[in-house]
């Protein structure tokens, strides 16, 4: 038996698309990144494909540039689903035990996920994950793991996320293009949160808010299990277009100087030792003032303010991010349950002050989701914007070797850490017997 099996995670963002190839070492359970690429996108607007041509080409592009650097061919892949299309819901299943002697056992629990599985959707909408949440025995709410317990009744609740069936047919067809096979479909949000919520964090309740370039995934655990999941369509290129239209420069441009101004926050700057405050004050105004050479824009430009760039148009966008999140919130009474706040992930997590205007606008704690650490080429890749993707490799090594992953259904840590070894096996082979 090989002693690593190869791992790839593909996110087609509006943005870039990303390829990371990596091998799970058996014996150690660990991952080692061996080939990285991230090329910018073509074909996808507000995280959905629009022109599968070019989305097949970016895809391409990706593939062969990981490849190359991995050394070697890839066969299937993991692959981030994102959009608006995204929604979720938690439904129950209740079935009666079936041995004589009333212990459940685990064909129980897969016959009563099976049963929360079974929602009326509309054809034109695929389940993309069935998470269950917890059981209830008889009248014993918030059991973990009900197998080896006694009871007559055995009911579940289960999270199920879905997506526009479309959407995932356009997805499959540019990756089968690229002659690789699906493993699974991972909602963007959960990958997030794979590799950003600490257990205590998910225990004490929590939502993860990844800010892509054209949406917004949304996930929010309370109690250890997920509640809900949601896309808001608004994302980090607008914070672009407000700048573009605001300062009339070209979208390259403001995207230029939403970068320059993430590591030159103005707020930033000290007085220097010995310099006095008109000294102070004169070289502030100067530093002020954006200078297009040095963050390489050559468009006819005006003088332009950072603080008033940042004030005046970044920071209204950025409320207007998080008062969208606040609704969701709000609209499910989560606010008070997820007391630890809010974790900031994807690209759009390096906007200047985003964390500060989060923590204002939802009025919760805020932190910056930094992924975490993962052996091999991974200079490039240690900060938010390669979230989804590194989370889309951890997706795959908890399900590694569980199940031959086809219908890209959560399987997981989530489970083995939240209700123990003994049901993370149960639901396995639930899933296994779901596959063709
Ligand atoms: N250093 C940075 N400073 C400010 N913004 C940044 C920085 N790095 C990335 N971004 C912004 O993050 C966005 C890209 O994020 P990400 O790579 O997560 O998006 P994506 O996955 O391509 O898009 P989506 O998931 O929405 O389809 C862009 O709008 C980009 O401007
Ligand atoms: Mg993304």
């Amino acid at each position: 038996m090989p002693r690593s099996q190869v791992i790839t995670a593909i996110d087609l963002g509006t943005d870039k698309c990303t390829t990371l190839i990596a091998t799970l070492d058996k014996e150690t359970n660990q991952l080692h990144v061996k080939g990285v690429s991230a090329v910018p996108s073509r074909g996808v607007r507000k995280s959905q494909i629009v022109d599968l041509e070019k989305a097949i080409t970016t895809m391409t592009e990706s593939l062969d540039a990981a490849e190359r650097m991995a050394g070697f061919d890839v066969k299937s892949a993991y692959v981030s689903v994102s959009g608006t299309h995204i929604k979720s819901q938690n439904s129950k299943g209740v079935v009666a035990v079936a041995a004589p002697n009333q212990e459940i056992v685990s064909q129980d629990v897969e016959r009563v996920i099976e049963a929360a599985r079974a929602i009326s959707l509309p054809a034109d909408r695929s389940v993309i994950h069935v998470i269950p949440r917890d059981f209830k025995v008889d009248s014993q709410e918030g059991i973990k793991d009900p197998v080896g317990m006694n009871g007559v009744r055995l009911e579940s609740e289960a999270h199920i996320i879905t997506g526009m069936t479309t959407a995932l047919k356009n997805l499959e067809k540019c990756v089968q293009d690229l002659g690789l096979s699906v493993d699974g479909f991972v909602f963007s949000g959960l990958s997030a949160s794979e590799v950003v919520v600490s257990e205590t964090e998910r225990e004490l309740g929590v939502v993860v808010v990844d800010i892509g370039a054209g949406s917004t995934s949304l996930c929010v655990f309370v109690e250890g299990t997920l509640e809900l999941s949601a896309s808001l369509p608004i994302g980090a290129r607008h914070i672009t277009q407000d700048i573009a239209l605001g300062c009339r420069v070209s979208l390259e441009a403001a995207e230029k100087i939403k970068f320059g101004l993430t590591s030159n926050d103005p707020k930033e700057m000290k007085p220097r030792p010995g310099e006095n405050k008109e000294e102070f004050t004169k070289r502030r105004k100067l530093a002020d003032v954006i200078d297009p050479t040095e963050l390489g824009i050559n468009d006819p430009m005006e003088n332009l303010s950072k603080k008033k760039i940042i004030e005046g148009i970044m920071v209204p966008r950025m409320k207007e991010i998080f008062t969208m999140v606040g609704k969701k919130l709000e609209h499910k009474n989560l606010i008070p349950v997820i007391p630890a706040g809010v974790i900031i992930s994807g690209g759009g997590a390096e906007t200047v002050g985003i964390q500060e205007i989060a923590r204002r606008t939802l009025n919760l704690p805020a932190r910056i989701g930094m992924p975490k650490e993962i052996k091999g080429l991974t200079m490039d890749i240690h900060n938010p914007s390669f979230v989804n993707s590194i989370g889309l490799l951890e997706y795959g090594r908890q399900r590694a070797g569980k199940s031959s992953a086809r219908s890209g259904i959560q399987l997981g840590s989530f489970f083995k850490s939240v209700f123990g070894k003994k049901f993370s096996e149960a639901i396995s082979s639930f899933f296994k017997s779901l596959m063709p």
